[in-house]
């Protein structure tokens, strides 16, 4: 027989299913394992077939694509020269320590030991890493009967956790997959940016990497801003490889320029022998499963692959695959919310009005104007700036344009439009502003001819650091209603900031003025109806 890897789909019980088993014999390809100091041999084991002749100093690796999943049984015999084997055997960053069934080989001095281990993982792939760790140059060892089985996620879901029923685990919506080929060359970029230039694939052991070894080191890394459909929550699953000398310094994960992820690797984190790199053998190499979940809203997220090395890539580096992105939806009729339920909605779609109890139509607003809608707007479309310190009026926020902004509006600052409006009651407001860097207790007040209808003092934010400095910045989701009559009217938004606006600044962008008709009898019962929601005005933040 001719096969060695067979690649079985058979349930071998309820829940797990065998996914991979390698039995036969031709060693062709070295069946797939990236092996280092050392070479295959056929051994034989109570007459069964050994993948064996590795040596004290060996190590193989080798990627296997799985289905979604949430939970792994590996089992594999170890044939060795020693009763205790000397051999480490991972799945990704896990060492499997587990119960060892001992028996002797009846055609020679080997020992086989049975090891199996079962737990809980995630990811788009596996990584299997053994090596052998003794110090006799002529110690020998072998594997047979590796299998793999694995729980599935409950059809319907994307991505799950060990013990998820559908309703838990099919939130979660899938929209990135990155990084995920099983061949170097194929290994694209899928759109991510190279930080400071390198970009490229590499091969670590057995495992195709975007970037890695001589390519991302101190300051390097990828960077992408992706658009996103209205969700609370996002998860990320990515393999990090650490490769070579790093001296605490952490692999980290931003979204918005937040942190989400950090970890912190040492130059002996990893397997005992190093799969890649530079040629000292000190420094080992990890693969690292990361998966996290984190609170996000918003159209659209910046998410960045970096570290803190403080050396080049060919002395101490990092590479990742495996990328998976999730996001958890908003409910119908919501933008932007920070739950799954209707009352979790900050902003309503199709200018539907956010109360207490979810998204509701107000029928009787007609729009008068919106402004600064388009990401990247270039017109100031009537309104002035004063006191603004630049003759740019218009400034970059992450990749949309926002009107004002860092550098612009500061101390002082305001931004004004007249309008003049037709008969009406009431009038609708909604806008999105911008607090940027470093504000300290001070607010962004609205006047409509120069009384005050709204500041800022009372909201919650939705954090990013999205421009200006390096301070976090601020949202808000403003949607107000108020009482009004007068038709020529003056809009005015400013500050009261104490500092120049390099350091401390806002600006806006989402505009939309709307009124009611006030003219026209069902006004009472628009009145009603807003009354029946329970209250006058509503303004919507996070
Ligand atoms: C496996 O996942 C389940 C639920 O997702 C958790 O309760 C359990 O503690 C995990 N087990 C291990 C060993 O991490
Ligand atoms: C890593 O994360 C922890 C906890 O979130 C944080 O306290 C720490 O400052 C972070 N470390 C680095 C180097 O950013
Ligand atoms: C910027 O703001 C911070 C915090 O309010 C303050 O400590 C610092 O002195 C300011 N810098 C300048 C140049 O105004």
């Amino acid at each position: 027989m001719n096969i060695f890897i067979l690649i079985a789909f058979i349930l071998i019980n309820a829940e797990l299913l065998k996914i991979h088993e390698e039995v036969k014999e031709s060693f062709e390809g070295n069946n797939g394992w990236t092996i280092k100091n050392g070479k295959v041999q056929k051994e034989f084991c109570n007459s069964k077939i050994v993948f064996g002749g590795f040596e004290g100093q060996t190590i193989m690796s080798k990627l296997l694509i799985v289905p979604k999943h949430s939970y792994i049984k590996l089992s594999l015999d170890i044939v060795s020269q020693h009763q205790r084997g000397l051999v480490n055997i991972y799945l990704d960053h896990i060492e499997i320590q587990s119960v060892y069934v001992q028996q002797k080989c009846s055609e020679n001095d080997y020992y086989v030991s049975t090891i199996t281990s079962e737990f809980n993982h995630t990811g788009a792939s596996i990584i299997l890493v053994i090596n052998g760790y003794a110090e006799e140059q002529d110690y020998k060892w072998g594997f047979k009967n590796l299998e793999i089985s694995i729980q599935h996620c409950p059809q319907s879901c994307q991505v799950c956790d060990q013990g998820d029923i559908v309703e838990q685990c099919q939130i979660w919506k899938s929209f990135q997959n990155s990084w995920t080929a099983t061949h170097k060359n194929l290994m694209g970029q899928d759109g991510w940016v190279s930080i400071n230039g390198i970009s490229g694939s590499s091969k670590c052991g057995g495992v195709p990497l975007i970037g890695g070894y001589q390519k991302f080191g101190q300051n390097q890394g990828l960077s992408k801003i992706i658009k996103l459909q209205p969700h609370y929550k996002l998860r990320l699953l990515v393999l990090w490889a650490k490769i070579d000398s790093w001296d605490n310094e952490y692999g980290l994960i931003l979204f918005d320029g937040i942190q989400v992820w950090n970890q912190s690797f040492n130059l002996d984190n990893g397997y005992q022998i190093k799969v890649c790199g530079n040629s000292e053998p000190k420094y080992h190499t990890l693969f690292r499963r990361v998966d996290i979940t984190v609170d996000h809203t918003g159209d659209q997220v910046k998410i960045d692959f970096l570290s803190t090395l403080d050396q080049g890539s060919d002395d101490e580096s990092f590479g990742l695959r495996d990328l998976q992105i999730f996001y958890a939806s908003c409910p119908d009729q919501c933008d932007m919310c920070r739950g799954p339920s209707s009352n979790d909605c900050i902003r309503c779609s199709n200018n539907l009005f956010q109360s207490m109890q979810g998204c509701n139509p107000l029928p009787y607003f007609y729009l008068l104007q919106s402004n600064f809608h388009y990401d990247k707007f270039t017109s100031s479309e009537g309104w002035i700036l004063k006191q603004s310190q630049q003759s740019t009026i218009i400034t970059d926020c992450q990749d949309k344009t926002i009107f004002g902004g860092y550098g612009v509006l500061g101390v002082g600052g305001i931004a004004e439009k007249q309008f003049f409006i037709p008969h009406h009651s009431q009038l609708r407001l909604q806008i999105t502003l911008y607090k940027i860097d470093s504000w300290d207790g001070e607010i962004i007040i609205i006047e409509i001819d120069d009384e005050m209808i709204w500041d800022s003092s009372q909201y919650q934010y939705n954090e990013g650091n999205l421009c200006g400095t390096d301070y976090p910045d601020k949202l808000i989701y403003l949607d107000l209603i108020i009482r009004h009559e007068k038709q020529n009217t003056l809009l005015r938004i400013r500050s009261n900031l104490d500092e120049n606006s390099d350091n401390e600044s806002w600006g806006f962008r989402d505009f939309s003025l709307m009124y009611d008709v006030s003219n026209i009898v069902e006004i009472e019962d628009a009145f009603e109806y807003l009354l029946s929601l329970g209250i006058l005005i509503i303004i919507s933040f996070i």
